[in-house]
Order: structure tokens, then C-alpha cells, then sequence
């Protein structure tokens, strides 16, 4: 299993520290955690390399991929695996437990059209996918930053645009949710600059919420707190 990121130094050899959009707070695994790594790791996980992976070796059929940024414990991205059997699915994570909690449930499930990788998906969507090869970005409910000298650490920048239309196919969509308003208006203002998208809602900026996608943990305390959920679909035209 590889660490969660990779350092990065200058020519003199200087650590360059970056921003990131996570900060690793590596809670203890539980004991089923721990147990589904060292059981199905090595058919669920993907090591990470900074080589492009070849889907059709990895799930052996040449069926779609749909790629998940941030899936959490894992709940919802099982469920869409289990759903949509015609699909493959790969999901990145940095949180260890959340990775042990989604093996887990794959695993008990006996999903063979999902595979996880440990690690930032920033290094995984830059050197391990090739370009041109996914039908779908997820990015459910992504580390709002509230305060306002952190909305630099939001992961959904005019860079995070320009790095997930190289790898989309034409024609594949990058689909995200929020329950943070400034969030979901950050995100129409990064992605109605970006070149190379066209807006799939009609009337507004925002979709309703496919019945694809499963109300998530996160949603569903939201839900409970009273929030609105806004969901956004951005199709790759060129
Ligand atoms: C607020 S949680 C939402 C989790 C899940 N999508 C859900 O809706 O329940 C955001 C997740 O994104 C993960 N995350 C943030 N930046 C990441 C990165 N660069 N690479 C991989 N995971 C990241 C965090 O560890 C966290 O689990």
C-alpha cells in the first residue's frame, strides 16, 4: 500500500510544501478495518504509481469508468457500484479508515467492478489515469473550507477543471454535490470559465439530483440540519 501522498522537492532538494485540500487526521482503524485491508487489499486496492493504469487489465472488460474524489466511509459509491454492474468504478480516498470501511462493504458484497485507491487523488487523477478515458467525475461533497483565507484549500479550482477534462472523454460529465451555498457558487464561477464544459442544467446553474446518485452521510445530516443540497453537471464538449 503506497503513503497517502508523495513528497515533492525542489532541484536543490528543498521539501516544496503544498496546499492541499485534506488534512490528514488518521483516526484508528477498527479491528474490521484493519482485517478487510489485510484480506482484500490486494484485490480491491490499487498501489499507487506514477504510471497510467490500464482499465481493461484491472476490471478485464472494457466497460465505462466512473471515477469517485473524496468517497468518505464509502456508502454511496458501494451502493453506485452495486447498482450499476455495466460500470466500473474506481474510488480515492485519503482518510485510511474510510478506505477499511469501503472494503469492507465491497467486500461483503463481492463487488468486482470497484477498486480504491489510498491516496490524494490530485497525484492519482495527474499521473495514474490516462487522458481521454473516464465517463464521470464524482466529487460528492467536498471539504467545504469554510473560512475565507482557507478557500484556497478547496479542491474545485480553475486547475482542478482544467486536470479532470484531460482525462474525461468527450462527452463525460464531472458531477458534484455540495451542501455549503458558497461552495456551490465558488463552484459555478470556477466552471463557468473553464474552457471545454457545457452546463448540463437548463434554466439555472444547478441539476436536480439524479436518482443515480444515493443520499449520502453527509447529506443525510444535512438534510437533518435543515440544508439544501446543490448538485452540478458539467459535460466535456472538446
Ligand atoms: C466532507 S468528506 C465527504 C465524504 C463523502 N463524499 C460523503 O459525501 O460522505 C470529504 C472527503 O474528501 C477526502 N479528501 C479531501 N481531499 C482529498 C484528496 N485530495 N484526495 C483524496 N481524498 C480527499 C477527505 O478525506 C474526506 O473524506
Amino acid at each position: 500500500m503506497s503513503d497517502v501522498t508523495t513528497a515533492e522537492y525542489n532541484e536543490d532538494g528543498k521539501y516544496l510544501r503544498k496546499v492541499r485540500s485534506f488534512v490528514l487526521r488518521e483516526g484508528r482503524l477498527t479491528k474490521g478495518q484493519q482485517a478487510a485491508f489485510d484480506q482484500h487489499w490486494h484485490q480491491l486496492g490499487l498501489d499507487y504509481s506514477a504510471e497510467a493504469i490500464d482499465f481493461e487489465a484491472i476490471f478485464g472488460n472494457s466497460n465505462p469508468v466512473v471515477l469517485e474524489i473524496g468517497f468518505g466511509m464509502g456508502k454511496s459509491l458501494v451502493e453506485m457500484a452495486k447498482a450499476a454492474p455495466e460500470k466500473n468504478f474506481i474510488g480515492i480516498e485519503v482518510h485510511k479508515p474510510g478506505v477499511g470501511a469501503c472494503i469492507m462493504e465491497a467486500a461483503e458484497l463481492g463487488l468486482t467492478n470497484l477498486r480504491l485507491y489510498h491516496h490524494d487523488a490530485i497525484e492519482v487523477l495527474d499521473n495514474a489515469i490516462k487522458q481521454g478515458s473516464l465517463s464521470c467525475v464524482q466529487l460528492f461533497f467536498p471539504d467545504p473550507w469554510h473560512k475565507k483565507r482557507h478557500h484556497k484549500r478547496r479542491i474545485v479550482q480553475a486547475e482542478f477543471a482544467e486536470r479532470i477534462r484531460k482525462i474525461l472523454a468527450v462527452g463525460g460529465v464531472l458531477h458534484m454535490a455540495t451542501d455549503w451555498e458558497n461552495y456551490a457558487e465558488h463552484m459555478t464561477e470556477v466552471m463557468a470559465v473553464a474552457p471545454g464544459y457545457e452546463n448540463l442544467a437548463k434554466g439555472s446553474d444547478y441539476v436536480e439530483r439524479p436518482q443515480h446518485r444515493p443520499l449520502t452521510k453527509f447529506e443525510q445530516r444535512g438534510h437533518n440540519l435543515g440544508h439544501l443540497v446543490w448538485d452540478l453537471m458539467y459535460q466535456k464538449v472538446d
